[in-house]
């Protein structure tokens, strides 16, 4: 069991033969990166959550959002995203302005000396010599627990946030996404014993992959996963639902599961990861939502999509009180914010703040 141990105790390769629940606990407790879905509990994400809304508010005063901008203005972040990005770049940017840090960027790899021969590892040791924090967005699944194993072993351990890798982790997506849901379903008595569908692309959705484990941390639910075969989701993750005890249901038919999902979380075609035309599976209307199928869904069922959108949602549908993607990306800016505070440690004064002034929600 990984309990209580450190990244710079343990050799790379020891670390990599891990199960994910193994590499969980390296990132809990005092360790300051953020790098898989599995390093989170529920008292966790619902302390995270908390913080969320009570930024949120505190911001919303002139005084309050000056005090937030007081709180990280002695830190400076990288945000070095190696794959295009706009919602998770903006969100973060516009979290560390919220608190205060500077930023530095590098979104375009050809203007950093890795043309020059410099190794990934490398650059990203260059970059923790400048600032105080990186988040960062890798196409290479496994990188950011790499990086987060390099900085262990050197003398200036700077968190590192995930922002998506690979096909594999895209954490602090499932933490606005649960984070959403949270908000969402507390309506309707909240997240346990639920029914939540992730559709579409689930084989290469990174948010779906990181999203599912969380919800592993509530009670009762029950997880669809609703795709065409070769798209479906990974048996890995099945297994991993196993081990929790969640319980869940593979299936092909949208149809069957609209009228009794709480939650329904769609997802587009990942076709940049196409190495044998999978995509062209889902070119039926099978696997998204029209304005014909919001009768079929509960007056309550909360949509969400990570986004960007294709044509799984149509826009006719944009206004509806359940489509909830929108706010669900503002989400993003405000649970980023209570992730980046939660890093150094600054939650406790916030938290006193919001008590003190009580701003109106
Ligand atoms: N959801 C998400 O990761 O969006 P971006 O790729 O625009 O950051």
């Amino acid at each position: 069991m990984a309990q209580n141990r450190k990244l710079s105790d343990i050799s790379w390769d020891d670390f990599q033969a891990l199960s994910l629940i193994e590499k969980g606990p390296f990132f809990q407790g005092n360790t300051p990166h953020t790098l898989i879905a599995q390093q989170f509990t529920r008292a966790g994400l619902e302390e995270l959550c908390t913080l969320a809304t009570r930024i949120k508010r505190i911001n919303k005063r002139r005084d309050g959002a000056n005090y937030l901008k007081s709180l990280l203005s002695d830190k400076r972040a990288m945000l070095y995203f190696a794959q295009p990005s706009s919602r998770t770049y903006l969100s973060f940017n516009a979290a560390c302005q919220i608190l205060g840090l500077d930023t530095m960027d590098v979104r375009d790899t050809k203007t950093s000396s890795e043309v020059k021969g410099e190794s990934p590892e490398d650059t990203i040791r260059t970059f923790s010599s400048y600032v105080d924090m990186i988040i960062m967005r890798h196409p290479v699944g496994g990188f950011a627990e790499r990086v987060a194993w390099m900085l262990a072993h050197t003398n200036r351990e700077i968190p590192l946030l995930n922002a998506g890798s690979g096909a594999d982790q895209h954490p602090t997506q499932a933490l606005l996404d649960v984070y959403t849901l949270t908000r969402s379903l507390n309506r309707v008595g909240g997240m346990d014993g639920k029914h939540v569908a992730f559709v579409g692309d689930l084989a290469r959705g990174r948010t779906v992959r990181s999203l599912a484990w969380m919800l592993t941390l509530y009670d009762d639910m029950t997880l669809y996963f609703v795709a065409p075969e070769p798209l479906q989701i990974g048996q890995d993750i099945l297994d991993l639902l196993d081990q929790a005890g969640t319980k869940y249901v593979v299936t092909q038919d949208f149809a069957s599961v609209m009228p009794i999902a709480d939650a329904i979380y769609m997802t587009r075609i990942q076709d940049e990861w196409d190495v044998a035309g999978q995509s062209s599976t889902t070119g039926s209307s099978e696997y998204r939502i029209e304005a014909k199928h919001m009768d079929i869904l509960k007056d309550t069922t909360a949509i969400l999509h990570p986004l960007p959108r294709r044509e799984e949602i149509s826009t006719d549908i944009d206004n509806d009180p359940r489509a909830m993607y929108w706010r669900q990306m503002r989400n993003g800016m405000w649970i980023r914010a209570a992730l980046m505070l939660k890093t150094f440690h600054r939650q406790d004064e916030v938290h006193q703040y919001y008590d003190d002034y009580k701003p109106e929600s």
